[in-house]
Order: structure tokens, then sequence, then C-alpha cells
């Protein structure tokens, strides 16, 4: 029991542990509380807590009754596009109502309001955790909390205001993945884009030849197709032509796209599938010169 408990740790663990891409990026906001107060950077600095000060957290300007304004805070990674894991977020101790009816989300542009996949909406009924891991699988650049809700303080309404004491944005730039991002997305991956998680391509894989379903060494041998997601009936068959080859007759089911068998003349193939089978499609590649087919 104590054995199968500490496997689960260390997979969840795994599963969390790509890189803080909020070491790498910039940082900006709607407004400062003051100069050089509550600066934008010091969400990604440590400490990592909910204690608050101006020098230690973030703080926008204090907007009171009858502004209509927004707030929020902004990543721009460096890397460009990052496929994000998720975000944890530390808030100011005490102040958690500030934060009630927040949105996250994972964008490609810098608009406000913010364009893009929404992470996380707050539903603004009570007081949000000040410490919160939210997951958010999405690629992109920006990272942005935004807050168009304001709150009351001790009777004083106040507009929206954003502090964030420390942020950690978890996943992995583009084409890499695992463990601090150590491995590089295969190659036949499309657009070498993989989760950060597992190394599966997103967009499944663009192998000229064979694949299997991380793209990384090849279809299991009766497999074919994007993400080798289909049965290959020809692997098991045998092939026969009525004139020689320069190559083997068993280029032509090998399921490598780049070994042919080279015939010439008037002729055909025959492949023996050996079963009775329903196939779905016929997929041929023909290289090279030929004059005419006829029927
Ligand atoms: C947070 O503040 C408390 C005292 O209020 C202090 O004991 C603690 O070390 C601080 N934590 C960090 C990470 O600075
Ligand atoms: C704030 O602006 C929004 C959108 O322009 C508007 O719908 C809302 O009535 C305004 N609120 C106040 C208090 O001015
Ligand atoms: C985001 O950062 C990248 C790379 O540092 C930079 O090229 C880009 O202009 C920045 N975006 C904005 C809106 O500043
Ligand atoms: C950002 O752009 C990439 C393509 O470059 C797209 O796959 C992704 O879904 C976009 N992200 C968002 C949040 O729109
Ligand atoms: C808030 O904290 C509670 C208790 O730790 C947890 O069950 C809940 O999922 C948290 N909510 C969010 C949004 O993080
Ligand atoms: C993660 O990788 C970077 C280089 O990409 C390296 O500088 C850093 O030490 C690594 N961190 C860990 C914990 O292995
Ligand atoms: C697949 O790879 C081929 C050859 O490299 C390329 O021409 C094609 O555009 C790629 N298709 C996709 C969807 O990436
Ligand atoms: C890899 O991770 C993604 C995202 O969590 C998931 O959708 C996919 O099913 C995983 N692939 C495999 C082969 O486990
Ligand atoms: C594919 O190969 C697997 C493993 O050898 C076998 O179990 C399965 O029946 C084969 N499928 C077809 C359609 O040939
Ligand atoms: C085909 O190969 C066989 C055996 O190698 C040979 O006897 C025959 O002459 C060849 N036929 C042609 C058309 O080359
Ligand atoms: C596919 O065939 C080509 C040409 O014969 C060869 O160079 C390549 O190694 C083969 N690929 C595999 C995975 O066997």
């Amino acid at each position: 029991m104590l054995l199968k408990l500490l496997i689960l740790t260390t997979a969840v663990l795994t599963v969390t542990a790509q890189k803080n891409l909020a070491k790498f990026g910039t940082a900006s906001q709607s407004s400062y509380f003051d100069v050089n107060k509550g600066n934008p950077v010091n969400a990604v600095n440590p400490p990592i807590s909910n204690n608050f000060s101006v020098a230690i957290c973030t703080h926008t300007k204090d907007y009171k009754i009858g502004d209509n304004k927004t707030a929020w805070w902004m990543f721009n990674i460096s890397f460009g596009t990052a496929y994000i894991t998720d975000i944890s977020i530390y808030y100011r101790e005490n102040f958690a109502h500030r934060m009630s009816g927040f949105k996250l989300y994972v964008a490609n542009t810098t608009k406000i309001p913010p364009v893009g996949h929404l992470c996380y909406a707050d539903p603004g009924s009570g007081n949000p955790n000040i410490t919160q891991s939210i997951p958010c699988y999405q690629l992109g650049q920006y990272i942005i909390y935004y807050d168009d809700k304001g709150s009351t303080d001790e009777n004083v309404y106040y507009g929206p205001i954003v502090e964030l004491c420390y942020v950690a944005i978890n996943g992995c730039e583009k084409t890499f993945w695992g463990n601090n991002c150590s491995q590089s997305c295969s190659k036949n991956c499309i657009d070498q884009h993989c989760f950060p998680g597992n190394g599966s391509c997103v967009w499944g894989c663009n192998c000229t030849g064979i694949c299997n379903a991380h793209c990384l060494d090849g279809c299991t041998e009766n497999r074919t197709g994007l993400n080798c997601k289909k049965y290959n009936l020809a692997t098991a068959g045998s092939v026969s032509q009525n004139s020689n080859s320069s190559q083997p007759s068993s280029q032509v089911n090998d399921g490598n796209f780049s070994s042919c068998s080279s015939i010439e003349g008037s002729t055909w193939i025959q492949i023996d599938i050996k079963k009775i089978s329903i196939g779905t499609e016929l997929f041929f590649i023909i290289d090279g010169m030929f004059d005419y087919i006829s029927s």
C-alpha cells in the first residue's frame, strides 16, 4: 500500500515538473501604485509567500468610487509561444476580497480586455483562496491576470486592484517537453509541437515513413497513418508481381515510404492480405517516371 502511494506521488510530481517560465520574460501592469512601488516584476521574484509589502508584491493604483477602470497584470514569455501547463498565484494575505471575480487568460496578443483562452474565472461569490494553482493546458505567449470587478474595503468602494505577491507560470517553450523541459519534441510532430507532460504530438505526426503514437521511433509494425491510428492490412500480406524488380517486392508493404519496388513495362502487383478483411482506403506512393496507365 505504501509503495502504491509513493508511486502515485511521484507521478503527480512529474506531471507538474516542467519549468517556471516566469523567469524568462517581462512583466507589465495597468497602473502603478506609486513611483517604484508595487512594480509588476515583484510578482515573479521571491519571496514565494502571501506576505505583503509594495516592495515585494505588485500593486496597481487604487481607484475610488466613480472610476470605471479595469486592472491587469501581464507576462510576456521571451521564448514566444510556450505550452503552459499550470499557473500558481500567491495573493496578498487578508485581501482575498480584492481578488474576487478575477479572470486568468493565456493569449497571443496583449489586447485588453484579453482575447485568448480563459483558464479560470473566479465566480465572484465569496473570497477566493489567496494561494491557487490553476491548470491551463494551452499554447500562448502572454499570461494575463485581469480584473474588472471592484470591491468594498471598510465601506470604501475601490475599483479593481491587482496585487500579486508571487506568480509561477509552469510549462515548456514550444518544441520542448519533460522534466525541466529538457527533451526535444520529435521532429515528426506536426510543427514539432508536443505536450510538455508526455511528449505526445499535439497535432499528430507527419512522418514520411513510419511513426508511433509519440512520433519518436516508428509505428508498431501493422499501424499506419497520421498518429498511427490506422491498421495497415498490407503489412502481414505477401506481395507478388508479374515482372522482376531490382528491389525485393517486400519493399512494397514494409511501411517505409522511401523504400520501393521498382518495375518496368506492362505490369501488375498483387498483395495477398491472407484473410478476408474490410478495407477503408488504399494508399499508394508512386515515385518516378511512367508513360501511361491504361485500363
Ligand atoms: C512572512 O512573514 C512572516 C512574519 O509575518 C515571517 O515569519 C515569514 O518568514 C515570512 N515569509 C517569507 C517567505 O518571507
Ligand atoms: C463602466 O463601463 C461599462 C462599459 O463601457 C458600462 O457598461 C458601465 O455602465 C460603466 N459603469 C459605470 C459605473 O460607469
Ligand atoms: C514580448 O517579448 C518579445 C520577446 O522578448 C518581444 O519581441 C515582443 O515585442 C514583446 N511583446 C510586447 C507586446 O512587448
Ligand atoms: C496561439 O497561437 C497558436 C498558433 O501559433 C495556437 O495554436 C494557440 O491556440 C493560440 N493560443 C491562444 C490562446 O489563442
Ligand atoms: C481552495 O482551497 C480549497 C481547500 O484547500 C480547495 O479545495 C479548493 O480547490 C481551492 N480552490 C481553488 C480555486 O484553488
Ligand atoms: C533546467 O535546465 C536549465 C537549462 O535549460 C538549467 O540551467 C537548469 O539548471 C536546469 N534545472 C534543473 C533543476 O535541472
Ligand atoms: C509534412 O511534411 C512534408 C514534408 O516534409 C511537408 O511538405 C508537409 O507540409 C508537412 N505537413 C504538415 C501538415 O506539417
Ligand atoms: C499526453 O498528454 C496529453 C495532455 O495531457 C493528453 O491529452 C494525451 O492523451 C497524453 N498522451 C498519452 C499517449 O498519454
Ligand atoms: C496488428 O498487430 C497486433 C499485434 O501483433 C495484432 O494483435 C493485431 O491483430 C494486428 N491487427 C491487424 C489488423 O492485423
Ligand atoms: C526474373 O528473375 C528470374 C530469376 O532470377 C530469371 O530467371 C528471369 O529470367 C528474370 N526475368 C526477367 C524478365 O528479367
Ligand atoms: C527506409 O528506406 C530507406 C531507403 O531504403 C532507408 O534508407 C531507411 O533506413 C528506411 N527506414 C527505416 C526506418 O527502416
